[in-house]
């Protein structure tokens, strides 16, 4: 790769994953995991070593199992329970990825008792450059010795100034000239309802076109555009104008074809859709979609077919919102998602990596939709300076260095030897992706689905490989149909001798789990 010498020398290793010694899959059983049945619940009980992290912290009249504890004494002896106790019931991670989390340094994680971890969740792909990169570290330093004002709303500032810079400097050339920006609350939520101000404000329609599998935030209106049922199910009042419309899969495609096939009835049937004044459609505010579909389990569209969507939005006047939250800024193996396949959407959400890891997100707008008021949306924390200093420090030396190129290599490799491990095992369906973001489907390959003529998909036997790798000392992450896909977003400066570590472990995760759904059966 052309870069390597360059990023290799200047770009943060971190604590290498491997610099313990490269354990054999099954000897990387984390220290801690004494057995194969403990659980981890069980390890935060009872083990007791040095941390290699930097040693015991002490909090003190605080939280800690090794210091006073006047006020979460009561409520049990770990951080977990503690958290159980106190904190929502809405709460998600923590449930699937039963740690607490004390440092983190490159790719890796310390929990509270030392034990190391390779992340390959990393804020849900919001830290672009690992943790803790003397990059984003130093511009935290500059700006605090700038005593810079922490929040500004949304007046102009110097480091908000060299934000936009970077940003549009990495963007395609026809974006400083003929596209805006508005800054949200920091969440990609929020810069989805910004997205839908806007349209709806610049169209005068109400309708918008979403996709099966579509993951856009939380929020009420994100929500609305979101194709998960459960989290919808309790909530009345959600935006009704949303049309759901279907993603394009090879594997598991909705109109039951495969290869090319599956893009093209769908992009068949969304034209024919928009022009039968019978289908029950009127002309919508927009169409928003992701490139790749990242919650929804890691869909990636097909070149072709966003070339085929981006023509028949276009065609009909129909804004083309690209919700790039996850995938933006390197992540896929091109700096921006719609790059791969050479076209530009009339409004870009951003959020995550922008942000160097800091709270961040934005909404990049054709002008000629520049049609709201003053005011029409706004929010506190517009202005986080810190971020905007992160921020730029991470789009330049993601841009100086090409960590796209390296998460397409990495990427490519981690597949590789995914599809290996795919063919010595039995419940993996499929292996996709795009750049580092990589998703493995598990299956029950066991049962054939009739409808489908394929296996189904075994969200069980997912979490259960999802706690061999941390028992392995490896966060993955679950998404898709009922979370039967194994997630893999590392950061972007991983290497390669810790993409093979990564698979190295998932292959012990998926042997170990499928003995034990064996002798379990
Ligand atoms: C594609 C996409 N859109 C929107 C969101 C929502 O972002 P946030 O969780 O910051 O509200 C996410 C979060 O994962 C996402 O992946």
């Amino acid at each position: 790769m052309s870069n390597q010498t360059g990023r290799d020398k200047h770009h943060h290793r971190g604590d290498s994953v491997l610099a313990e010694g490269s354990p054999t899959p099954e000897s990387a059983r984390l220290p801690g995991a004494a057995t194969p049945t403990t659980t981890i619940n069980e390890r935060f009980a009872t083990v007791d070593k040095p941390l290699p992290c930097g040693g015991p912290r002490r909090h003190t009249g605080t939280i800690g199992n090794d210091g006073p504890r006047p006020f979460y004494s009561s409520f049990g002896n770990t951080y977990l329970e503690r958290q159980d106790a106190v904190e929502s019931n809405a709460r998600t991670y923590p449930r699937r990825l039963p740690i607490a989390l004390r440092s983190g340094r490159g790719i890796t994680v310390c929990d509270i008792e030392g034990r190391k971890y390779i992340d390959c969740l990393a804020g849900a792909g919001s830290l672009a450059l690992g943790h803790n990169h003397p990059v984003v570290v130093e511009a935290i330093h500059h700006a605090l010795s700038e005593e810079v004002p922490f929040q500004t709303l949304d007046l102009p500032t110097p480091l908000k100034d060299q934000f936009i810079h970077e940003l549009f400097e990495s963007l395609p050339a026809d974006f400083p000239k003929h596209f805006k920006i508005q800054f949200c609350g920091p969440s990609g939520s929020d810069a989805i309802e910004a997205a839908l101000k806007l349209v709806k404000t610049a169209t005068g329609r109400r309708g918008i076109l979403s996709f099966h599998g579509a993951y856009h935030g939380m929020t009420h209106g994100a929500l609305s555009l979101t194709a998960q049922s459960v989290p919808k199910a309790a909530i009345s009042g959600l935006t009704a104008e949303v049309q759901f419309l279907p993603y394009p899969s090879d594997y598991r495609c909705p109109f039951g074809l495969s290869g090319d096939d599956s893009a093209k009835i769908s992009a068949h049937f969304i034209e024919k859709l928009l022009d039968d004044p019978g289908s029950g459609i009127i002309l919508p505010a927009a169409m928003i979609l992701e490139v790749v579909q990242g919650e929804g389990g890691v869909n990636p569209a097909p070149n072709g077919w966003l070339r085929k969507i981006r023509e028949i939005t276009e065609r009909r006047g129909i804004p083309l919102i690209l919700d790039e939250v996850q995938t933006g800024l390197g992540r896929t193996g091109r700096l921006y998602a719609f790059q791969h396949s050479d076209i530009l959407p009339d409004v870009l959400v951003l959020s995550k990596a922008i942000g160097g890891g800091l709270p961040l997100s934005v909404v990049i707008y054709r002008r000629e939709l520049d049609q709201w008021k003053p005011g029409a949306h706004a929010g506190t924390f517009r202005g986080n300076q810190l971020a905007f200093a992160t921020g730029a420090a991470t789009i330049r030396y993601i841009t100086a260095q090409h960590l796209e190129n390296n998460a397409e290599e990495m990427g490519r490799r981690l597949q590789a030897e995914l599809r290996c491990i795919q063919a010595e095992a039995t419940c993996i369906g499929h292996v996709r992706g795009r750049g580092l973001m990589v998703g493995v489907e598990i299956i029950n390959a066991n049962h054939i689905e009739t409808s489908e003529d394929l296996p189904p998909p075994s969200p069980k036997l997912a979490r259960k490989i999802q706690n061999e790798c941390l028992r392995r000392g490896m966060i993955v992450e679950l998404g898709g149909r009922s979370g039967s896909v194994v997630r893999f977003l590392p950061p972007l400066i991983v290497t390669g001798d810790e993409i093979d570590e990564i698979a190295a472990r998932f292959r012990a995760a998926v042997a170990a789990s499928e003995r034990a759904f064996v002798a379990n059966a």
